[in-house]
């Protein structure tokens, strides 16, 4: 597909008013997306476990106003104004005009809430950005009915994706693919798509618990960092890796070989950091807090043979990551040994999902 395949027909309907309420989870890259090119093209394919537990509802009440000049929108965080996260949103709706040519035709009242804390470092613009993109697909398929389901959840992550790259992939479950990769069928630059092969069950329910070592602002944004990949000294050489790493993945998310797994997981971490660290200028997001984290996970994991693995993503939380069959012994050892070095104690228990879903008004 290419973007003109997004472009909609001439609208049959246009209702006065409606109001759309999505519900879409977070993702956790397990091969990184980090560097991109104009129009929010990736520099390399990623992969990602979709999230259950840590997601943002979004309800969109639009009413058609007669001025089409301008786009009119209200913004409610949690049950309040919200003016700074006001020019993402316009910046999202110039970008996506051209795919919905409705949306200055409406005055849209958007209301939107995380389950998981503010200030919690967790990043909400992938489950923000795709139930934004979710419900304005919703408003679409009130014009077009005739929109199928297929197409409806494709372009929902086509412009998430236009909102914040990594949105893209916070639309299905509960593996999925963003980036062109040859030898993945259907793989796309524009849009997130449902890994087409097997997975192993013990990925289905694999478990990720998000240990918050550092709620405040991250120094530099992932916007930035993404920038610092041009010219960057080893940008070719990683984003050759990451389709090695999609290929190394594949038979390993089919047999289920959770030792494998991990060594490309972990690796793919650090290589993201080591690469905020080679840029220029450099940076480094992670805290002593997430080196301790991380060495105390290989030392459970050499000690006790269960395998407890990390990821991390453009911050200092670790994700820890562990099949479903070790959730007991995980959760002892994260209580005993890791709590202590998060911000107040800080954790949040999350496991692999199934993607966005509709809430009936
Ligand atoms: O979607 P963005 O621009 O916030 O970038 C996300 C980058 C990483 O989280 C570090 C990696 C990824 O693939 O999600």
């Amino acid at each position: 597909m290419t973007e003109k395949d997004f472009l909609p027909n001439p609208y049959q309907n246009w209702p006065k008013e409606g109001k759309v309420n999505w519900k879409a989870p977070s993702n956790i890259a397990l091969v990184k997306y980090w560097g991109k090119k104009p129009n929010q093209i990736p520099a390399n394919p990623s992969i990602s476990f979709t999230l259950d537990a840590c997601a943002t509802t979004t309800s969109v009440h639009f009413e058609q106003k007669t001025n089409a000049d301008t786009f009119s929108f209200g913004l409610l965080f949690e049950g309040k104004p919200k003016p700074d996260f006001k020019p993402k949103i316009q910046t999202f709706l110039e970008r996506i005009e051209a795919y919905l040519p409705f949306l200055k035709k409406y005055h849209f009242t958007i209301e939107t809430s995380n389950s998981f804390p503010h200030s919690s470092g967790i990043a909400s613009s992938a489950s923000g950005m795709a139930a934004l993109a979710l419900c304005l697909m919703d408003i679409e398929k009130q014009l077009a009915p005739q929109i199928r389901d297929d197409h409806f959840y494709t372009k929902a992550s086509f412009l998430a994706r236009l909102g914040s790259g990594s949105a893209c992939r916070s639309i299905r479950g509960s593996l999925v693919e963003w980036g062109y990769h040859e030898p993945i069928s259907g793989s796309s630059d524009l849009y997130g798509i449902t890994y087409p092969y097997e997975v192993h069950s013990v990925f289905q329910k694999y478990c990720d618990t998000i240990l918050l070592v550092h709620k405040g602002q991250k120094q530099v944004s992932s916007t930035v960092g993404h920038q610092l990949m041009h010219g960057h000294p080893y940008a070719e050489n990683r984003f050759q890796q990451a389709h090695a790493n999609l290929d190394k993945l594949r038979p390993i998310l089919a047999n289920g070989d959770v030792e494998e797994f991990i060594k490309i997981v972990e690796s793919e971490a650090l290589t993201l950091h080591a690469m905020m660290m080679a840029s220029m200028p450099y940076f480094i997001l992670m805290k002593p807090d997430t080196l301790e984290i991380i060495n105390k996970i290989w030392a459970f994991r050499e000690a006790t043979k269960v395998p407890v693995s990390f990821t991390l993503d453009a911050g200092a939380n670790v994700h820890m990551l562990y099949p479903e069959e070790y959730r007991e012994k995980a959760l002892q050892f994260i209580q005993d040994e890791l709590a202590q070095h998060c911000e107040n104690g800080g954790y949040i228990h999350d496991q692999v999902g199934q993607g966005a879903t509709k809430i009936k008004s």
